[in-house]
């Protein structure tokens, strides 16, 4: 008896810290049909930093179905696809120093992964943001929002 309550007071004590910390990375998952496994990223201002994972599923090379993942404001979307179109495959379809960008991982090909961290106090709560694949062709079908919560 008295054994398992020690046992039931650590399982609480274990579990307590996870409950209140918000999570702070993102795992996004891009395959060979041109999709993101999710539409929706909600980002806690508490966060320090966020980090998104992206990971390619797929087997198609970069230059074939390449994707990352690139914030920012959704007003900007567009322009920033554009500039990167512009800016070529050498620059992972991103315009060097774009201050639209607010965070992009690397270009990356089928069976890679990569990374990328923000600060999510430079967000606005309320603000309307979208993330998007930069890989022409892609952005119409590979986007979502990224919503700012508490
Ligand atoms: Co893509």
């Amino acid at each position: 008896m008295r054994y398992s309550c020690l046992l039931v007071a650590l399982v609480l004590f274990s579990a307590a810290p996870a409950s209140f910390a918000a999570n702070c990375t993102a795992t996004v998952e891009a395959n060979d049909a041109m999709q993101f496994s999710t539409e929706h990223i909600e980002v806690s201002q508490s966060c320090e930093t966020f980090k998104v994972v992206l990971k390619h599923v797929g087997d198609l090379s970069l230059q074939a179905m390449g994707h990352d993942w690139v914030l920012s404001e959704t007003n900007d979307m567009w322009d920033v696809v554009n500039a990167g179109n512009t800016a070529g495959v050498d620059n992972g379809y991103v315009k060097p120093g774009d201050e639209r960008v607010i965070a992009a991982t690397d270009l990356i090909g089928g069976g890679e992964q990569t990374s990328t961290t923000f600060d999510p106090s430079k967000l606005e709560k309320g603000g309307n943001y979208s993330f998007y694949c930069t890989f022409p062709g892609h952005a119409s079908q590979m986007k979502g929002e990224l919503v700012v919560v508490e």
